[in-house]
């Protein structure tokens, strides 16, 4: 498996070799990785955020706290990567990162990850060799971290020794090992996955529409997995500003309800699974205006007729797909969701409550709970690429059954 589509998360913190990291970006990014950049605020001594935002075409996080009253969220950096690589890593960070010191955004990243962690040290050769680096450096080792050893030469000190951090070169070639050694089972070889993402807008007038806040992370992760898996996915997403980059995801882009079930039903005889996590709107604008609506009265009517139930649909037609439904609920959720798992004839929903913190439409992460005919499983609130592991790894035990 190759990093294209990789998530690399990369903490800079205050050394000379920091403007190696230039270069590093560029490789990732070239060979297809997202890179997401932090910096501790020494860091900013020695390369612009302008700089590394530039390469990674990303923004670059040094605080906790942005000037517009909100925060950067280490806990949503951390659950996002796939890899994290702290370099360089000068003593001071690794020491606070051995040592839970948690006094900045990229510590507190570090210590929210569960990805593996890549330590790239760099210092003068006198630092390096000092007993607290050597015990500080073992230390990250036996909390499993990988430590890519400093190389030996000319160090910016004009000293010769071992402290120079290993080549960009080097470290990708670590990392493209790493990825390409934990290649995925390919448990879904041959299967054709249907998911359908995002919200669908309901159109008023040549400029307005009804709409939700779905962002379409869930489908997008969804539709990822199941191609790491060995799936053909066809991905029907409404209006969203989620892209994919994947050759064995087809993705058809649609506008509203009824152009999203055109789309599933031109597919839906060829698949074998079909996960419905599209939030569909339920109503639409009976009349839909030919000119701009003009501001006149003090208050305007709208009539709205029912969309079809695109799951529902699903569920008639059922002939030998296996359907996921996804359920939103914010009240008396678990007798909704088995409801709706009955009335709509699905093998399987995934219910996410409002009331559950870090759940739902807008965020990177999702707590779910699944229920079959017969089974209930709880899990804990995690990424929303996690949650499609889990979602995925569900589907693929029912279909043993
Ligand atoms: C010019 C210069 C170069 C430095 N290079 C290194 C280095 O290569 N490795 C290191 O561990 N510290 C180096 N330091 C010291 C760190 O910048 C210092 O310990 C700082 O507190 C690190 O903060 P941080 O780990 O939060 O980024 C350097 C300092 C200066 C002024």
């Amino acid at each position: 498996m190759s990093i294209s589509g990789k998530k690399i998360l990369i903490a800079i913190s205050g050394g000379i070799a920091a403007y190696k990291i230039h270069f590093l970006i560029r490789d990732f990014v070239k060979k297809g990785a997202e890179v997401q950049v932090i910096m501790t605020p020494d860091a900013e001594q020695f390369v612009t955020k302008l700089s590394i935002s530039t390469l990674s075409k990303k923004p670059v996080y040094t605080d906790f706290y942005s000037d517009n009253g909100t925060w950067n969220s280490h806990v949503e950096l951390a659950l996002w990567a796939d890899v994290m690589i702290v370099a360089p890593c000068t003593a001071n960070t690794l020491s606070k990162m051995v040592h839970g010191m948690c006094d900045n955004l990229v510590i507190a990243t570090y210590m929210s990850a569960k990805c593996p962690v890549f330590i790239a040290p760099a210092m003068d050769l006198d630092m390096y060799m000092h007993p607290s680096t050597r015990k500080n450096l073992e230390m990250a080792e036996s909390f499993g971290h990988v430590v890519i050893p400093a190389e030996s030469g000319e160090l910016a000190s004009g000293l010769i020794g071992q402290g120079r951090m290993a080549e960009p070169e080097t470290i990708s070639n670590t990392i493209d090992h790493f990825f390409n050694s934990h290649q995925e089972a390919q448990t879904l070889q041959g299967k054709v996955v249907l998911i359908t993402a995002g919200p669908t807008y309901e159109a008023l007038d040549p400029v307005r529409f009804i709409g939700n806040h779905s962002s379409g992370k869930m489908g997008f992760s969804l539709a990822e997995e199941a191609s790491k898996r060995g799936a053909k996915v066809i991905l029907i997403s409404g209006p969203t500003a989620q892209t994919i980059n994947d050759k064995n995801v087809e993705l058809h882009k649609i506008t509203s309800a009824k152009e999203m079930l055109a789309k599933v039903f031109e597919f839906y005889d060829t698949i074998d699974i079909g996960i419905a996590s599209a939030a569909v709107a339920d109503y639409a604008p009976k009349e839909v205006a030919k000119e701009k609506i003009k501001k006149n009265d003090e208050n305007l009517t709208l009539e709205l007729v029912k969309n079809p139930d695109i799951l529902k649909t699903m569920g008639e037609k059922k002939t030998h797909q296996f359907l996921v439904g996804f359920a939103l609920e914010t009240q008396n959720e678990e007798d909704n969701a088995k409801g709706k798992l009955e009335k709509k004839n699905l093998d399987m929903i995934v219910l996410n409550s409002l009331r559950d913190e870090g759940a739902g439409f807008k965020n990177d992460t999702n707590k779910i709970k699944i229920f079959t005919r017969t089974e209930k499983k709880e899990f804990d609130l995690k990424s929303k690429d996690e949650v499609a592991k889990d979602i995925l790894n569900f589907v693929e035990a029912q279909l043993l059954k």
